[in-house]
């Protein structure tokens, strides 16, 4: 199959969002096939320190940083741990971080990377290349957990029939018969706007990647990492992560801890408010259009403030 290239989603949404200045330092905590990275060198910042797990992304990127060599530095690293990282190369601050949750084109398409059920592949989905694969998962896991797993992170309604088809049809080391076996427990229309193995293919490579455990530590991290004033990006392309984001801008921006009726002095960490945030923004019907990946992407920044970091455990 050849490869779609990688089109950057909101590109220009997350550019006025962050509006890099002449010289700014900026954390490209996903760095994928480099899109945003280029357009923030384009305008001007002065320096982009560019993150990503995968080391196919960071190999690819090589010829980038040839051609920038002043102004940017690729870190094969989780976002997580952006602000240990840069503090290792004497960076304590910065003026913006963006983030582009999620898996790229590339790991899509490249059916060896057994992310897609669309082409067959070995059922791996690891970014890093490290660590459990997803065969190891549905190969492994109790049949509760399973299905425990694929209705919190695939939000699968009829989780335990999955699951429980899975475990009959163990082992199972390819993407196509996860596939074939998720079609086949939930019925599926050929046509129908969305293939039934979809959920379970987002669960399982939710859980892979500890994806929600990354975002919260990379939330914090950026909190920890911006310069009072700085812009925080976030594009996320699932109702899970999103919620993840926007719980935390609103916690950070002294919104009601968790929705409870505590008074601001009873609010968790008892912090000052880290973050301004700004309004959801979400693709157009034309970037839509012309990006079909856009479709589910929603866009949320925040403004640094002058307080402290909140305590790692608010
Ligand atoms: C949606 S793509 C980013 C695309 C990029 N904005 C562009 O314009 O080309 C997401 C990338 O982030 C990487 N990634 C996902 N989670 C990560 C994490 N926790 N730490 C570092 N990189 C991560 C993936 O490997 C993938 O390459």
């Amino acid at each position: 199959m050849t490869a779609a290239p990688h089109i950057p989603v909101l590109l220009e949404a997350v550019l006025a969002g962050i509006s890099p200045t002449s010289g700014a330092s900026v954390v490209d905590g996903t760095f994928g096939a480099g899109g945003y990275t280029r357009a923030v060198l384009a305008a001007g910042a002065g320096h982009v320190y560019a993150f990503d797990r995968d080391p196919t992304a960071i190999a690819a990127g090589e010829a980038l940083t040839g051609a920038n060599p002043d102004r940017l530095t690729l870190i094969h690293e989780r976002f997580s741990l952006m602000d240990r990282a840069l503090e290792a190369r004497g960076v304590s601050t910065v003026d913006a971080i963006m983030l582009d949750i999620g898996v790229s084109s590339m790991q899509i398409d490249q059916a060896a990377r057994g992310f897609s059920f669309q082409a067959d592949g070995p059922l791996d989905m690891r970014m890093s290349n490290e660590g459990p694969s997803a065969a190891d998962l549905v190969n492994t896991m109790d049949e509760t957990a399973l299905a425990d797993l694929l209705y919190r992170y695939g939000e699968e309604p009829r989780s335990r029939r999955v699951a429980s088809h899975i475990v009959a049809a163990r082992p199972i080391a390819r993407t196509g018969e996860l596939a074939a076996i998720v079609r086949k427990a939930l019925g599926h229309r050929p046509g129908a706007p969305k293939d039934p193995a979809t959920r379970t293919f987002q669960a399982l490579r939710i859980a892979v990647n500890d994806e929600l455990g990354e975002l919260d530590a990379g939330l914090r991290a950026a909190e920890r990492l911006l310069r009072p004033g700085g812009r925080l990006a976030v594009v996320s392309f699932h109702s899970l992560e999103d919620r993840a984001v926007k719980r935390f801008l609103r916690t950070r921006s002294g919104g009601d801890p968790q929705g409870s009726r505590h008074l601001p002095e009873a609010r968790i960490g008892g912090s000052a408010p880290t973050f301004e945030a700004a309004k959801a923004v979400r693709p157009d019907a034309a970037e839509i259009a012309a990006n079909p990946r856009a479709r589910s992407a929603t866009l949320r920044i925040g403004t640094r403030t002058d307080a402290p970091a909140w305590k790692d455990d608010a």
